[in-house]
């Protein structure tokens, strides 16, 4: 596969612009989305699954920017959100209510209000407490509730950190699968709940095809024993976590997936969800930033750059790992091995270490890949940083998607 964001003649391009020019335009930190990535990737996944009557509902906490959700909408996807600032996002893009399905374990009755009162086509629903709440909603409203229950199939799927696991059993995640059975015969007795599907979600950042096919065997078993005691399932989801490529290599093969995906999901007659997030925009996204200052410290080298874990979390968080590139490449540097961090008075406030790179030299501008997703929606204003500009890309179109954060921006809502 080739990757986006190209090298022609020692200096990178998003489409057909200069990633430098951006910069120049836009300033640093700043966020740049190829939107040709996305819609790439978009559609390498409705053509791999493309033998089932399926929905792409676009897991929207991978990057939110109405511009990007705009786009999305405009290739047909759905969206899996988890509050009601996604719904109010949602709804802002125009993505139809009847695409959306609502996930997380912790809904509130206003959440689940407003996503009934929208119309959505289920509430992934992940406990007994919650389902029960939900049915005393929509005997309020006066609409029942559309449902699938979420469960937790207890696999551990392997991901780059723990905190991306799901699929466990020790996890707040999902309904036990031995409360599953009791669960759907008590919302099948409901007027107040319409039961729609059956959900999974192990993990994110996976890249093999293998626990996907053990989470999907157990739902289907356990769809087959819904449906023998009468009760009706339209869809089976299952979640999302689709890996992508951070070192340059392969990311998941879908195409390898669909292939044992496809031909259960359509045996069993149901409808299939995929919720894809980083796979549909990580690789599409760069965060690109200003070299500061070289600093000698002992035996370290640290590049301080003017982005760090406000703009980029995931290296801090999860010791994520994220290639990092100049913008333009100095022949005649040398390489070292260094940390480059940002700003912030934190000592965990990096975006490498221990990193081989082309020396930079203070005004320089290196460009994190990867970034596209889990990236700027968990910017935060620590250390009152206003957060960074984001444009999308489309060939040589560029699009400011969101303007650079103003100092007025940081006291918005403060009353002293
Ligand atoms: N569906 C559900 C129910 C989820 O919880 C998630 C992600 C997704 C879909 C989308 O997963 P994806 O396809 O994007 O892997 N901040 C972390 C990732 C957290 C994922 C949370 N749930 C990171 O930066 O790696």
């Amino acid at each position: 596969m080739t990757l986006p964001f190209p090298r022609i003649d020692g200096e990178m391009w998003a489409g057909e612009c200069k990633v430098a020019d951006l910069v120049a335009e836009f300033g640093s930190p700043l966020y740049v989305y190829d939107a040709r990535v996305i819609e790439a990737a978009y559609r390498r996944m409705e053509v791999a699954f493309a033998g089932v009557d399926l929905l792409l509902a676009y897991s929207v906490k991978a990057n939110s920017n109405l511009e990007i959700l705009k786009r999305l909408v405009a290739l047909g996807a759905g969206a899996d959100i988890v509050s009601r600032g996604e719904l109010h996002r949602c709804l802002t893009a125009g993505f139809s209510p009847e695409d959306m399905v609502f996930a997380g374990v912790g809904k509130t009755e206003a959440e689940m209000e407003a996503a009934l009162a929208a119309g959505i086509l289920a509430f992934n629903v992940e406990s007994a407490e919650e389902l029960e709440l939900l049915s005393q909603v929509a005997e309020r409203v006066g609409k029942p509730a559309p449902v699938a229950l979420r469960v937790n199939p207890d696999i551990v799927a392997d991901t780059p950190h723990e905190y991306t696991r799901t699929g466990g059993g020790a996890t707040k995640f999902g309904i036990p699968v031995d409360r599953v059975m009791d669960l759907y015969r008590w919302a099948a007795d409901r007027p107040t709940l319409e039961i729609r599907g059956i959900d999974v979600h192990i993990g994110s950042q996976i890249l093999e095809a293998e626990p996907y096919e053990r989470a999907l065997d157990h739902v289907l078993g356990l769809a087959a024993q819904i449906r023998a005691e009468g009760i009706d399932l339209d869809f089976v989801d299952l979640g999302g976590g689709y890996g992508v490529s951070y070192d340059g290599g392969d990311g998941m093969s879908v195409e390898d997936l669909a292939d044992i995906v496809v031909p259960r999901v359509a045996e069993a007659g149901l409808r299939l969800i995929l919720e894809p997030g980083r796979f549909i925009v990580g690789e599409a996204g760069i965060l690109v930033t200003k070299v500061l200052y070289v600093k000698h410290s002992g035996a370290k080298t640290f590049v301080v750059m003017d982005g760090g874990m406000t703009e980029l979390i995931r290296p801090s968080h999860y010791q994520g790992f994220h290639r990092i590139e100049p913008v333009i490449s100095r022949e005649e540097a040398t390489h070292e091995v260094v940390d480059v961090v940002g700003p912030i008075c934190e000592t965990g406030d990096f975006l490498a270490r221990d990193r081989m790179l082309q020396m930079p030299a203070s005004g320089d501008l290196l460009a994190v890949h990867t970034t596209g997703a889990y990236g700027f929606v968990m910017a935060s204003n620590y250390n009152s940083r206003p957060k960074p500009a984001e444009v999308v890309v489309d060939g040589a179109e560029v699009t400011l998607a969101r303007r650079r954060e103003s100092l007025d921006d940081l006291l918005r809502g403060e009353l002293g």
